[in-house]
């Protein structure tokens, strides 16, 4: 069965880690992240864009393909399906699809109105059981459509959003999504560390996880960041292995061209990134 977000992360900032959110895009992915997280009995949060969702053929495809494939695999560790930079319209799809995580993207809205939008969906979702992400600030660079300009957030701005009572908030702090140029300045911990002490114990989370040094992600988990969003590595990878199994012309010989076979090394290079994200923000045996 899927659930909130909320346990899973208010364990995350106790416990000193972070819960991945590795974005699925088909069934192979989805059964990658799934089996991933078994294996290493972690908890997990699969994120859906709007795009991806649409890809799909629609939430309601995407939340029973979930909720069968739980079933049938028989998951034991804690999942969350969440909607992932959502708009207004697309936060009450996915309500309605049953989705048990939901995040509000309101960041490219005046402040105002991105908090007059998140209260309303906080008490819409409150009574589903349902858990909220906001964003304050943005996070640079584009995915699935949607851009964001990079400036990091005010930490005012944040506490305003966090005082409505989210389950969690993702603040811009530098982070971009996508590669990393090679001129990029890192993360502002300034930033990160001034929101942190005036939202205490809520779950931060941060986007744009592919990419980001090793010893940036513990710094991050350090102050408060109990949720890391990751999608381009696992893209990357995926790409990878295929384009591999491809130029070595195994889909030529003994029906490699089979689409259980040409999609296998993709989907196990999924797992294995997967893995070592899970190990990277410490998550591992924490279901
Ligand atoms: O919302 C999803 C993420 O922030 C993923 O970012 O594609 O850079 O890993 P990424
Ligand atoms: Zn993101």
């Amino acid at each position: 069965m899927l659930v909130s977000a909320k346990e899973m992360l208010e364990k995350a900032v106790e416990g000193h880690y972070a819960v991945g959110q590795f974005n699925i895009n088909n069934l192979e992915w989805t059964k990658a992240v799934l089996n991933a997280a078994e294996e290493m009995k972690s908890p997990v949060i699969l994120g859906v864009s709007e795009g991806a969702g649409k890809y799909m053929t629609g939430f309601k495809t995407v939340a029973a393909m979930v909720e069968a494939m739980m079933g049938e695999l028989g998951t034991t560790v804690p999942v969350a399906l969440h909607l992932d930079h959502g708009t207004y319209e697309g936060s009450y799809k996915c309500i309605e699809a049953g989705f048990s995580s939901i995040m509000f993207d309101g960041s490219k809205y005046p402040i105002e109105e991105n908090v007059a939008k998140t209260k309303e969906l906080i008490e819409v979702c409150n009574k589903k059981g349902i858990s909220l992400e906001a964003e304050v600030g943005s996070i640079g660079g584009e995915e699935d459509g949607v851009i964001g300009q990079g400036e990091c957030a005010d930490p005012n701005e944040c506490k305003q959003i966090a005082d409505l009572g989210v389950t969690m908030l993702a603040a811009g702090i530098g982070n971009i999504h996508g590669k990393y140029p090679a001129n990029w300045a890192g993360l502002s911990f300034e930033t990160l560390d001034a929101i942190q002490k005036l939202t205490g114990k809520l779950p931060l989370v941060l986007h744009g996880g592919t990419g980001i040094p090793d010893d940036m992600i513990k710094k991050a988990i350090d102050l408060g960041v109990a949720k890391i969003n990751v999608n381009t590595e696992c893209q990357l990878s995926f790409a990878d292995a295929t384009r591999k199994y491809i130029e070595a012309g195994k889909d030529q010989e003994g029906k490699g061209y089979d689409p259980r076979k040409l999609l296998k090394p993709g989907y196990e290079a999924i797992i294995e990134t997967v893995k070592e994200k899970m190990e990277l923000f410490g998550s591992v045996g924490k279901a």
